[in-house]
């Protein structure tokens, strides 16, 4: 992609009928790792995120806890929504509400839009409904009930009882979208990734498509049917709709031209609302698709999605005040395929970030910075000539940068992260083999210490850039203790796409003392 294209990247508006999971900071994090690789490479860039603050789902809560919606939602996305951002060391550029006035009001322009252009009708409906999906089930995921459920049709998705509903409703008249969006997905291979998800959408769309009822009548927690105030609008079309309100449509005709339309990542259990039904509703109102929608899987806890609704839910704060935000980021982004299920336990993150993180990267930061202290006063020197072992780092590091990049083009973080994780064990199997402390104690192999020292100290400069949207606080507590921050500028000011070219920080640079960076924990077991 070349710099200064757009780049508008979300992630799903959650549900905050209650507090946020560790599945939730997945896709966050990762989304913001995106967007701050595209950010650091000079792309018009823009991360939304947000809460989907209408429906079924939220009213129970609510009443569950002796509040009106507005009162809970207010609550929640208060004291753990917005903080959560900053727990996870998030830099969005926006948060959209749904009962937000901006949103609110474009919704129902949207919606008007569509019925006055005949895709809309009234009809009776009867249906199996999930208050957890916010959704009228189709056939494949409604399965036989157990135990307590015994006899009951329950979700395949939270194993719950599914509530028979019979209601007039208006309906959105998505059948006739089956041809153009077969057509979208056949011209536009990458709309949909990965290719599981794509080949899912595909056949599922290929069996044909049933209209959408897109209102409810049987209570009034929404925004009204902008012809018809004894309806509101299906919580699913007024959220799936904040990805458009957010920037500008029907407002800002130049911001919304400018960010629109973005990639949406989601997790594989609301692919078929973002890839089949949405597109359909922006067709309709002849609006542009997204770029792409990209799914990732499910992460497991005990062999099950995890879910606070089956009482599963880990928050990330458990995690991150034990290990720290970089070390949420790095565990999630580089320890499971992204678009594939991975399976959470406490002793996969904590022998992870003991070998990768404190052994691995932090270990090789303090060697690095402590050996330039201990033999050149704490000045980078400069190398002498470079050995065929200095070369292949070198090649290496320039390599990563690519290889990274490429892997980010494609929303392969893990992929990008190991790539860049070839530097590590690189360099610290380059330490071993040139031993500097032995180096050091020969007069006549100063020249050779200085080569040894400017590389590591280098690649670690190379390093710093390339993880830092993946682990913002580390790398630049490591930038600082390099001397970059004096010799370079800010570490989010380095272009990216450049970080492989070598020899950029500068000889004579001033290193500082490093505390480690990644700190012993305690054992949580
Ligand atoms: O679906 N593993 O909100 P939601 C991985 N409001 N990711 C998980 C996860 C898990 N076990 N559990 C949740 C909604 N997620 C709607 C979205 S968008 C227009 C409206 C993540 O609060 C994942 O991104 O149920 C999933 O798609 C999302 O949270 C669902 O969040
Ligand atoms: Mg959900």
């Amino acid at each position: 992609m070349p710099a200064g294209e757009s780049f508008y990247i979300t992630t799903p508006i959650y549900y905050p009928s209650d507090v946020p999971h560790i599945g939730h900071g997945y896709t966050t994090v990762a989304v913001d790792t995106l967007a701050r690789w595209h950010r650091q490479s000079g792309d018009d860039t823009w991360m939304l995120t947000g809460t989907d603050e209408h429906g079924q789902k939220m009213l129970r809560a609510a009443a569950a806890n002796n509040v009106t919606p507005q009162e809970w939602v207010d609550r929640l996305v208060g004291e753990a929504w917005f903080p959560l951002l900053d727990t996870l060391d998030v830099a969005n550029d926006d948060f959209i509400r749904t009962t937000q006035q901006r949103h609110e009001e474009r919704v129902q322009q949207f919606v008007q839009a569509i019925y006055d252009h005949g895709h809309i009708y009234a009809g009776e409906y009867e249906a199996l409904y999930c208050v957890g999906c916010e959704e009228f089930k189709p056939d494949s995921e409604i399965v036989d009930g157990t135990g307590p459920f015994e006899g009951l049709k329950v979700c395949l998705i939270h194993s719950k009882p599914l509530e028979l509903l019979q209601e007039k409703n208006y309906f959105f008249k998505l059948s006739e979208f089956q041809d153009r969006l077969l057509e979208l997905y056949r011209e536009q291979p990458d709309f949909v990734r990965p290719e599981s998800a794509r080949n899912e959408v595909v056949s599922f769309v290929r069996q044909g498509l049933k209209d959408l009822s897109i209102s409810r009548s049987a209570f009034d927690w929404g925004i009204k049917v902008p012809w018809d105030d004894s309806h509101v609008i299906y919580v699913w079309v007024d959220a799936l709709l904040n990805y458009v309100t957010a920037v500008g449509y029907g407002t800002d005709p130049e911001e919304f031209a400018r960010r629109w339309p973005a990639h949406h990542v989601v997790g594989k259990d609301i692919l078929r609302f973002h890839a089949v039904i949405w597109p359909a509703m922006l067709m309709a109102a002849g609006v542009d698709v997204p770029k792409s929608v990209f799914a990732h899987g499910w992460l497991l806890v005990g062999g099950e999605k995890m879910s606070k609704s089956k009482l599963t839910g880990i928050a990330p704060s458990e995690i991150i005040d034990v290990f720290g935000s970089d070390a949420y980021r790095f565990y999630f982004l580089s320890a499971i395929s992204f678009g594939h299920d991975g399976s959470f336990s406490w002793e996969d993150l904590a022998s992870r970030y003991q070998a990768e993180l404190a052994n691995g990267f932090g270990n090789l930061a303090s060697r690095t910075t402590a050996m330039i202290q201990k033999y050149f006063d704490g000045v980078v020197p400069a190398a002498g000539e470079y050995t065929d072992a200095d070369l292949t780092i070198q090649s290496h590091v320039a390599a990563a940068g690519k290889q990274a990049d490429a892997a980010m083009e494609q929303f392969r973080i893990d992929d990008a992260i190991e790539a860049i994780w070839v530097i590590v064990d690189d360099l610290n199997g380059y330490i071993t083999e040139n031993e500097p402390w032995a180096l050091a104690r020969e007069e006549s192999q100063r020249e050779r210490l200085a080569t040894v020292l400017y590389t590591c100290a280098e690649s670690l400069r190379a390093l710093s850039v390339l993880l830092s949207p993946v682990m913002p606080k580390a790398t630049t507590t490591l930038w600082t203790a390099l001397g970059a921050e004096d010799a370079l500028g800010a570490l989010t000011a380095q272009p990216i796409r450049d970080a492989g070219r070598w020899g950029q920080l500068p000889v004579g640079t001033k290193v500082h003392t490093l505390a480690p960076l990644f700190p012993r924990v305690e054992s949580t077991a």
